[in-house]
């Protein structure tokens, strides 16, 4: 079967270097596009991959995908390119073209360790901007710079300013869902799998917690620390609600409910376990729950899917637009064109440097 190239995407006007292309060009010029014909090479190619997808996506959509993850992972090969992709990217890129796969802190530490020249960031924005902070002096791009978060919207480096002239002398944590600007401004960093660690390792009895109120709400219930709060929300997870998370268990009374931390409280209380994304997917490949509901973005239950037959997977869950905007054809468009290149200002960098690094060296 002949898959015809996806048109979905938008080209640069470049001019295409000539063919037979020195190895400085193809480590740092644009090159051609590939060619993203599904051919019998391409099929032989790529079959231990589909072997990890198979279960979620179906044998006539292969070869719409196919051409590109040998393309992308050829020109990852030439580029000495690394693709760091989050636990909500779909499962193609997940399973089938990133290098690395994590939950914020996993890809904030792994990106700090890499020997890649150029790191291409399965994510949105702040990862990617995580990324350069810990890597400077590498090429950070990101397939969409649109790829925002709402968390990370709902802040800015004025309204932290603002926040310490109003609560002198108390520290402030911000989850790494923030822009470099606000990093700068904050005295440490968390993820989701780290805030109450992070939290009490500052030695006082208040702390300004930033910017998601629900994360605040679930770290403040593990912690004698006074959590004072923003007021920002992940538009994914404020979604869900304990009624409907309590309709599903009455269908199933042995149904297993993980949620994560930036959902509300009371979805948390009345779940199983909460934890990070890679937390999430720990638990279910530890546990093997014959059902089991995340309560969290789509694409996780597809991801963990591929590695646990046997598991079926309740889905109600919300879509993250901005996580949705890096697919394949874009990865390939950035690794082709070099683009969009994510760049923090130096100064900026070395504050929010400092908070990232503090996080990280908490272990
Ligand atoms: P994790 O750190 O648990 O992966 O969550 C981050 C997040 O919200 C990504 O959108
Ligand atoms: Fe931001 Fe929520 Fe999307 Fe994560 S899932 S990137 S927190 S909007």
């Amino acid at each position: 079967m002949q898959a015809q190239p996806r048109t979905d995407f938008t080209t640069s006007a470049v001019t295409l270097p000539p063919v037979g292309l020195s190895d400085a060009a193809l480590r740092y010029g644009v090159v051609p596009m590939p060619d993203l014909s599904w051919t019998p090479e391409v099929e032989r190619e790529t079959a231990h991959l589909y072997e990890k997808v198979k279960r979620v996506i179906p044998p006539v959509e292969w070869p719409f995908h196919a051409p590109y993850v040998k393309a992308i992972n050829d020109l990852k090969r030439q580029r000495n390119a690394v693709i760091l992709a989050h636990n909500y990217q779909t499962p193609e890129i997940y399973n089938c073209v990133a290098d690395v796969v994590g939950d914020s802190l996993q890809l904030a530490r792994l990106a700090g360790e890499s020997t890649a020249d150029i790191i291409v960031q399965g994510g949105v924005h702040f990862m990617a901007e995580t990324s350069k902070l810990l890597n400077p002096n590498k090429t950070i791009l990101i397939p969409d710079a649109k790829a925002g978060c709402s968390l990370a919207e709902s802040i800015t480096g004025a309204d932290v300013r603002a926040l310490r002239a109003k609560y002198p002398g108390v520290p402030v944590v911000a989850y790494v869902n923030t822009s470099a600007e606000v990093k700068a401004e904050v005295d440490i960093c968390c993820t989701s799998s780290n805030a109450v660690k992070v939290v009490e390792s500052l030695g006082v009895d208040r702390v300004i917690f930033l910017p998601d109120r629900y994360l605040a709400q679930n770290v403040a219930a593990q912690t004698k620390v006074k959590i004072i709060a923003w007021t920002g929300a992940c538009e994914v997870h404020e979604r869900f609600t304990a009624a409907e998370i309590a309709s599903y268990r009455e269908g199933d009374p042995d149904l297993k409910i993980i949620a994560h931390p930036e959902c509300p409280r009371e979805v948390v209380e009345v779940a199983d376990f909460a934890g990070s994304t890679a937390a999430m997917i720990d638990y279910v490949k530890k546990n093997l729950p014959r059902r089991v509901l995340l309560v969290t973005e789509c694409s996780m239950a597809d991801n963990v899917a591929s590695e646990t037959p046997g598991v079926d997977f309740v889905r109600p869950c919300n879509l993250c637009p901005h996580m949705k905007r890096i697919t394949l054809p874009k990865i390939l468009e950035s690794l082709v064109y070099l683009r969009e290149e994510v760049t923090v200002d130096l100064a900026l960098a070395a504050r929010a440097r400092r908070s990232v690094q503090r996080m990280i060296d908490l272990g």
